[in-house]
């Protein structure tokens, strides 16, 4: 689908760029002679929440990465807005990647820094903000997270399911167009994965941001996804929405959606 088409859709309006759709198409990503990627055609419409699942080592972070402009893809495409970032000068990609936030599989926060200084971190880059702006943003974020008060501490002071909330706070700070969330409730109790997954629909129905949300938890991806995409070794095996996927008779999603030990995906035992 071209972009004009996705713009419709979607009823978004253009202002001063296109609007922040996603668009990937035959992406590769091979590393030494591993091939991760094989060929990942994909798209998200602005405003939508495409969760992607699959198997561990299939190739997801490698693929969020890529689309953040963090992972250099071997070829293919993938445009943010209109924008062919594969192959793209550096200069040019940092004014993209300012319009994408990032919430890290681990975490990924600065160990020197103090919870508020990481989260604090792209506002003070990106923006000459007043300090007390600055600390009213932070607070506000840290308060959305359910973290509210611990901007004094330390990432060596935080247990996993904090230092995740704080990198979510972080990657929320700047308001960008789009979040990619690389298993953002991995590792949180469930109360505050379900407030993780309201912060993540709020964040679409509010601010209109369009998401990629890579997930192993199949409740909270048929509760928070538009779109759902399932890869398996490189490849986008199914998608549709979650009713689609919900009833789609492909045995390795089937497998996959009801976590069966047998079926035909093959998982190397000791
Ligand atoms: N830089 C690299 N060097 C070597 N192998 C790599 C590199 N990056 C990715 N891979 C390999 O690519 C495959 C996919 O990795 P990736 O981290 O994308 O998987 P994933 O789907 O996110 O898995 P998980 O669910 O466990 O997080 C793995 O086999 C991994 O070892
Ligand atoms: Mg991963």
């Amino acid at each position: 689908m071209r972009p004009e088409a996705l713009a419709e859709e979607s009823g978004t309006d253009t202002q001063w760029h296109e609007p922040a759709w996603i668009e990937v198409r035959d992406l590769r990503y091979t590393v030494g002679d591993k091939q991760v990627l094989k060929g990942v055609t994909l798209g998200v419409p602005p405003g939508e929440i495409l969760c992607v699942m699959g198997m561990s080592g299939c190739g997801k972070t490698t693929l969020l990465h890529c689309i953040g402009g963090l992972t250099e893809a071997s070829s293919g495409e993938i445009r943010i807005g209109g924008s062919q970032i594969v192959g793209m000068k550096e200069s040019e990609l940092n004014t993209v990647r300012e319009r994408m936030g990032m919430v890290f599989q681990y975490a990924a926060l600065f160990d020197s820094l103090s919870v508020f200084e990481n989260v604090a971190f792209g506002l003070r880059r990106r923006r000459r903000l007043p300090i007390d702006e600055i600390k009213k943003m932070v607070a506000e974020k840290l308060a959305l997270v359910g973290m509210p008060g611990t901007e004094q501490l330390f990432p060596s002071q935080l247990s996993g399911g904090m230092a995740k909330r704080v990198g979510l706070a972080r990657a929320i700070a700047l308001s960008p167009e789009i979040l990619l969330y690389d298993e953002p409730t991995s590792g949180l109790d469930p109360v505050i994965a379900s407030v993780v997954d309201e912060l993540i629909m709020q964040m679409r129905d509010t601010l209109g941001v369009t998401s990629i949300v890579v997930s192993h938890n199949i409740t909270s991806i048929f509760r928070i996804s538009d779109k759902i995409a399932m890869l398996h070794e490189g490849q986008v095996l199914a998608t549709g929405t979650p009713e689609q996927i919900q009833n789609c008779d492909n045995p390795i999603v089937r497998q996959f959606i009801e976590g069966k030990s047998q079926g035909p995906i093959e998982v190397a035992r000791r």
